[in-house]
């Protein structure tokens, strides 16, 4: 079970408040909590569904088959697992892989929160519905995967879950094709927020002004 290197004193409280949390059933029937990895600066955080047999044992998420095909899906779009955040909207498995219960994803709700609080990350990636719904609450995943929306300064990207993907095999080119579009959207999130670093900095420090302007100057 290997933390996050370089992990802030309010990460290394929240893992430890995740794996000790009692506030549903499942902390009875699981063997470890899954807080989430990934290091705290990543640009792109991915929200799965709930921990399964192998990742109950192992304390990380999506190490099992979903998770291979996932790493291969990151790949795929030029990044690396090592560089992303990953995590869960439920900390412990569900008994039998069923369905997360409203009252599990809400118990875990908060964690998820300070989670993209800490991270900050420009784009998240929601992996199947239950992630969806966090911040899609009516929609349609086959309606609306791969559109991204601008929430608080971040791009959220609704996908479907590799496991699905995995299950149905007509959907492998779909969800490869809404991860291709991921770059592109870091890319858009990283402008917006220099844009505004820039609009601030000629706020507080109106020196910088004259000074941005003569780089335009022959
Ligand atoms: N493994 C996880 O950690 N999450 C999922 O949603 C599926 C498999």
């Amino acid at each position: 079970m290997k933390d996050p290197i370089s992990l802030t004193t309010d990460f290394v409280e929240l893992y430890q408040e995740i794996r000790t949390c009692e506030a549903c059933f499942l902390h009875k029937t699981r063997k470890n909590a899954v807080p989430g990895e990934g290091p705290q600066d990543a640009q792109v955080m991915f929200i799965g569904e709930a921990p399964g047999l192998n990742e109950d044992r192992e304390g990380r998420p999506f190490v099992g088959r979903s998770g291979s095909f996932l790493e291969e899906l990151i790949v795929a779009a030029g990044l690396k697992r090592s560089e992303v955040y990953i995590c869960n909207v439920l900390k412990c498995r569900p008994p039998d892989n069923r369905e997360p219960l409203p009252v599990e994803i809400n118990s875990c709700s908060d964690f998820v929160g300070r989670q993209i609080q800490l991270i900050d990350p420009f784009v998240i990636v929601t992996l199947g519905r239950h992630s969806m719904r966090r911040f899609f609450p009516d929609a349609t995943i086959s309606r609306i995967h791969g559109q991204p929306k601008t929430v608080e300064g971040r791009l959220i990207v609704p996908m479907y879950h590799p496991a699905a993907a995995l299950h149905r095999g007509n959907l492998k080119a779909t969800i490869l094709d809404d991860f291709a579009k991921l770059p592109g959207f870091i890319d858009r999130v990283r402008s917006l927020r220099q844009g505004e670093e820039v609009l601030e900095n000629s706020k507080t420090n109106p020196v910088l002004k004259p000074r941005q302007l003569d780089l335009f100057e022959e």
